[in-house]
């Protein structure tokens, strides 16, 4: 976590690009009009922004100060700091629920996962295809869809 504190600032100048060619895919699978949507790991906001048509937008992460990035561009959610292994939120409590590139940073990606599936009827998910917590998430959904650097998931309850 202390490396994303670190890097607030200037994250998105060694990221934004790589997210961007990460949304070029995603969005052809995430339509969040009229639906109260959840963002899990948001950072500073790269896709929170892209997600503002939504009824009612709502948007986590564990990093302080990468939220405080997030909170200064003045996007239309509510930017909140929590952990995506225990959100702050009742069963059920959003129509999707969407992660960009966070569970590569998680010792129990799975455990996320549930989390997420806990709190959403739907769930869009996205992890680096390099390392060994994406090996994880393959062999309990089986391979992704490519998306820039990430492999991408959908899951229905
Ligand atoms: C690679 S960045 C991706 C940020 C953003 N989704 C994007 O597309 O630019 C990973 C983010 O996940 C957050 N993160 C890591 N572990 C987390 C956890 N357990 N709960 C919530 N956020 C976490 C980090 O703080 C960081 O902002």
């Amino acid at each position: 976590m202390d490396y994303y504190n670190h890097i607030s600032k200037g994250y998105e100048e060694l990221y934004r690009e790589e997210q961007e060619e990460k949304w070029e895919v995603l969005k052809d699978y995430v339509d969040v009009r009229g639906k109260k949507v959840l963002e899990v790991g948001c950072g500073t906001g790269i896709i929170t922004e892209k997600l503002q048509e939504a009824k009612e937008l709502t948007a986590v992460d564990k990093s302080r100060k990468m939220i405080e990035v997030a909170r200064e561009k003045g996007i239309n959610a509510k930017f909140l700091v929590a952990d995506a292994t225990k959100l702050p939120f009742k069963d059920d409590e959003f129509d999707l629920v969407i992660s960009v590139t966070m569970l590569q940073d998680l010792e129990d990606p799975l455990k996320a996962i549930e989390e997420m599936r806990r709190v959403g009827r739907k769930v869009i998910f996205t992890c680096l295809a390099k390392g060994e917590r994406v090996k994880l998430i393959r062999e309990k959904y089986g391979k992704g869809i490519p998306c820039g650097k990430d492999e991408l998931w959908i899951i229905f309850k």
